[in-house]
Order: structure tokens, then sequence, then C-alpha cells
């Protein structure tokens, strides 16, 4: 009885180091195993943290769906205010999970 007990508790070891925060510039892996997508995890966090300041037509650059963003996106600024600097959101950086969630690098 006790070996199943030692296995599975081995494999729920290698399962959590396998997904440690890598040194490298790789960008650290979402630890479910899931591939996040913009309509099932990036869009929950736009709306619940950027949206207010950041709606459609906002001046102070308008993130209210996958296109706009993606002008963010592919200018860096994304990147530099939200993954690098974590200036915005404006209340605090995300959490973690979000951050990885995102493809912080
Ligand atoms: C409380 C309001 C507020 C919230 C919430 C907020 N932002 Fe901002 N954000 C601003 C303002 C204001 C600016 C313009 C600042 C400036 O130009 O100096 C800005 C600028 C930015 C920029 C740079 C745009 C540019 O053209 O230079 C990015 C990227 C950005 N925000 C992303 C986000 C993301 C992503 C979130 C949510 C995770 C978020 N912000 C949440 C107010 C907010």
């Amino acid at each position: 009885m006790i070996k199943p007990i030692l296995f599975s508790v081995c494999l729920t070891v290698i399962a959590f180091s396998s997904c440690k925060k890598s040194s490298s510039n790789n960008v650290t892996p979402v630890c479910d195993g899931s591939t996040p997508t913009y309509d099932a995890n990036v869009e929950t966090i736009i709306s619940g943290r950027c949206i207010g300041c950041h709606g459609s037509g906002s001046s102070n650059g308008d993130m209210s769906n996958y296109v706009k963003i993606s002008n963010y996106t592919a200018n860096g600024k994304f990147e530099k205010e939200v993954l690098k600097n974590q200036s915005m959101p404006t209340s605090g950086p995300l959490s973690e999970s979000e951050l990885n969630m995102l493809g912080r690098k």
C-alpha cells in the first residue's frame, strides 16, 4: 500500500520541478501545461484590470480587443509597461501567474 503513495509523491515532485521558473530568457511555462489564449485567459485579465482606463477609444491607449492590444504587443509597449517595468496596471503589478500567463520573459 505504501508503494503507490510514494510513487505518486515522486510524480508530483517531478511535475512541479519541471515547472520552475528558469533563470534564462525563456518564457516561463504555464504550469498546468495548457496554452494560454486571448479569449480564455488574456481577456479576463484585461477586462478585470485594464479596461477601466483602456476602454474603446481611450486616449491612454485603446485595449478593448485583441486587434487593438496587438498594436501594443507589436510595438513593445505592452511588454515594457506590463511585464518589465510593471508600471501597468497603475494600482500595482499583476500577480505572478497573470504575468506568466501573458508570457513574461
Ligand atoms: C487607473 C488607470 C489605468 C489602468 C487600470 C491601467 N492603465 Fe495603462 N495607462 C494608463 C494611462 C493614464 C496611460 C498613459 C500614461 C502615459 O502616457 O504616461 C497608460 C499607458 C499604458 C501603456 C502605454 C501606451 C502608450 O501608447 O504608450 C500600456 C501598454 C498600458 N497602459 C497597458 C496597460 C495594461 C495592460 C493594463 C492592465 C493590466 C493597464 N494599462 C491598466 C492608465 C491605466
